[in-house]
């Protein structure tokens, strides 16, 4: 056991030894206790830094990269494989504490500094019973971008997706092009890997997940009654059923910086810098070239330059953020807030996501499911963690995953996946209301008409994903100042399709649920009505429509915001080598550029994203 992980050990009982959940009270307090003890530790980030501040001595580089999500660290790294060639990484937040480490933790991180706390703007057709009738989007601020707070699934996503960003005009983006980066990527461990799909000896380490309750091989086993088969989903075939995968290595989180990053920090052509926030990308608005940034460091303002490009991999919510700060975006969104326009394009104009469900719940009759107090009084739990097992090693509880296409399905291909099942080994009751509740943006008043009364029965539940939606939504400026959050319009359920083929993914999660392995246990719908929603005949379609519309949660997956396309295409905002029409030595290279949502969890593209482009620069500059 290193040092490291013996502070977590610590951390963990410590915990445990101060929580008044053994006698089921103060959980609101715990979650509090939580958020504040994540908030405050600075374990390693200050005490050891990993990446120390610097004063700048030069401030000219080849490459100047915003955003150190998964795209920017694989930027930072391989560019300066080159020794002779000069980057510099500048990220908004800070280094994160080794807590962020700790995979069960997950769900916890949201209320903390690690998220920038962005909330949707309250629309008519969803969100109707949430906080602030609005949904909190959650999205790391922190070296290494999201990877930080994310819930570490590992899903490529379907062959399809990527054929058909190369169908709508982007040569170079098939399944098959793309497929040698995925393997580069990852240093796999999944014991069914399918061959020829999967890598090993990459940066990026994704493993099966140790620790698993019973509940989880009933329900794999209830899907495979059904037909499904047990896939690797990140191989040939999507649809089917699987154990979830993760990036962890021996149990504990592998976040962008800890693969791409941490490896190369002392490399002397690669300068990493926290806590900067790029305002503006400066562009020479005669010529149009990209030739630097102006960025706040710790509240001073900086100009960094760059000789040969700006890469802006500042996310989904932020590039498009930064890109019209700097003039490119909009004519009738930049004009009214004073911001000279450098070169008119749909920046922000589409914005999908994934969204989800957080309240369709089984009850059985022996406990299979998590036993929160159980596995934090077996001292197991904390034996087996420096050995990467024990619940604390578990992705926020997430086991397995059922990829789903739908009996009314519109997309003509069988092998096309409509809705994604992923199975928890509990519910939102099972850390009563502490944590994930807040994950899943259920407010307090539903929490505890529905789930208070479940804490401590036998549930469990699975949150359906709409992977392909019609709706989407915008992000817009709100004003011409970088430190006000941007507006973003979601617009879930637009389309009245989505919600048809939502209501589907339901009928056929309680379809899993009348499996023969599942009636063992006497398997039942709980019944209990959403608020709001009383007036419905429980369980019809209408009463689900209504479900929908009034609690909903996110897998933020944010995509199309800079979307890639053709130049003949309206809301292409970058070409298929990811450069920004119109502007000389400008790319963004993130999640922002996926032109429709992939059936996929979005780190896995975004890595492949970062690949794909370190290979273009490379070539176009001839390094
Ligand atoms: C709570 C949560 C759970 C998730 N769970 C999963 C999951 O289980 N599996 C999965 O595959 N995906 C998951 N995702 C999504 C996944 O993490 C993202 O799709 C992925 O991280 C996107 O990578 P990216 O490179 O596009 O940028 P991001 O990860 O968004 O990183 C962008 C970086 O740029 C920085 N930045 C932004 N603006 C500026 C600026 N002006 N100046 C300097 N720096 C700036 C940000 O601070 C951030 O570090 C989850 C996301 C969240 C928020
Ligand atoms: C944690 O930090 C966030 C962001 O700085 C803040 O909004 C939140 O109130 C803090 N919570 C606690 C309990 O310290
Ligand atoms: C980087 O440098 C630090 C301090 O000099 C050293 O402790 C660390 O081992 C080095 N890391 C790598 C990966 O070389
Ligand atoms: C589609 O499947 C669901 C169960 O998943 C079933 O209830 C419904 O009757 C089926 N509809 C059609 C048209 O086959
Ligand atoms: C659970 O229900 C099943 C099916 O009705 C029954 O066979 C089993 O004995 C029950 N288990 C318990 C512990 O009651």
């Amino acid at each position: 056991m290193n040092q490291r992980q013996m502070i977590w050990l610590f951390f963990t009982l410590a915990l445990f030894v101060h929580s008044p959940i053994a006698n089921g009270q103060g959980y609101v307090f715990l979650g509090d206790l939580i958020t504040f003890i994540i908030n405050f530790t600075r374990i390693q980030s200050s005490i050891f830094p990993l990446y120390p501040d610097f004063e700048e001595s030069d401030d000219h580089y080849d490459f100047i990269v915003i955003g150190s999500g998964p795209s920017g660290t694989v930027l930072a790294n391989r560019l300066t494989t080159n020794p002779k060639v000069r980057v510099l990484l500048l990220e908004n937040g800070e280094e994160a504490s080794a807590i962020t480490d700790i995979p069960i933790l997950a769900g916890a991180l949201g209320p903390t500094k690690y998220n920038y706390g962005y909330r949707t703007q309250p629309q008519p057709g969803f969100c109707r019973g949430c906080t602030k009738k609005s949904i909190a989007w959650e999205h790391g601020n922190a070296l290494g971008g999201s990877s930080i707070i994310n819930y570490m699934l590992y899903v490529r996503g379907n062959r399809r997706d990527y054929d058909r960003w190369a169908d709508l005009g982007n040569p170079g983006w098939s399944y098959d092009d793309l497929l040698p980066y995925f393997i580069k990527v990852e240093d796999s461990h999944v014991a069914k890997g399918e061959p020829g799909y999967r890598g090993t000896g990459g940066y990026l380490t994704v493993n099966d997940v140790k620790w698993h309750t019973k509940l989880r091989d009933v329900y794999v086993e209830a899907c495979q009654e059904l037909g499904y088969k047990y896939v690797d989903y990140n191989g040939k075939e999507q649809i089917g059923v699987s154990n979830i995968q993760a990036t962890t290595r021996s149990g504990l989180r592998c976040s962008a910086e800890k693969s791409y990053l941490r490896p190369v920090r002392n490399r002397s052509n690669l300068k990493i810098k926290t806590q900067s926030k790029v305002t503006k990308i400066l562009i020479d608005p005669n010529t149009k070239v990209a030739y630097g940034v102006e960025y706040y460091h710790k509240n001073k303002p900086y100009n960094a330059f760059a000789t040969k490009e700006v890469l802006c991999s500042a996310g989904a919510l932020n590039s498009p953020q930064v890109l019209m700060l700097s003039g490119i975006g909009p004519r009738d969104q930049l004009e009214p807030l004073d911001i000279p326009v450098i070169k008119e394009l749909p920046v922000g104009k589409k914005m999908y996501d994934h969204a989800t469900f957080p309240a369709i719940i089984y009850q059985f009759n022996e406990s299979i499911a998590i036993n929160t107090i159980a596995e934090l009084a077996n001292p197991l739990t904390y034996l087996e963690f420096p050995f990467g097992d024990g619940i604390l090693t578990s992705p926020g509880g997430v086991e397995a995953v059922t990829y789903v296409k739908v009996n009314i399905s519109t997309d003509p291909d069988p092998l096309y996946p409509d809705i994604e099942l992923l199975m928890v080994g509990g519910s939102l009751a099972s850390d009563f209301g502490t944590i994930f509740r807040k994950m899943f943006n259920v407010p307090p008043l539903i929490f505890n008409k529905i789930f208070k009364p479940l804490i401590g029965k036998f549930v469990y539940q699975v949150t359906p994903i709409l992977l392909h939606p019609k709706s989407y939504g915008s992000i817009q400026l709100k004003s011409k100042s970088p430190f006000d959050p941007p507006l973003f319009f979601a617009n879930y359920f637009d389309h009245p399709e989505d919600i048809k083929i939502f209501i589907a993914g339901i009928r056929e999660f309680q379809r899993i649920n009348t499996a023969p392995s599942f009636a063992r246990y006497n398997t039942k719908l709980v019944t209990t009505p959403i608020p709001g929603c009383e007036t419905e005949t429980f369980d019809t379609d209408e009463y689900w429509e209504c479900g929908l519309r009034t609690i909903i949660g996110s897998y933020y997956h944010q995509v199309a915001t800079c979307k890639m396309g053709p130049s003949d295409d309206i809301e292409a905002v970058v070409d298929n080598e990811l450069r920004v029409y119109g502007i000389k030595n400008l790319r963004v290279v993130d999640t922002s550029v996926i032109p429709i949502p992939p059936s996929s969890h979005n780190v896995a593209p975004a890595y492949v994203i970062g690949e794909k482009a370190a290979d273009l620069i490379k070539k176009t500059w001839n390094i």
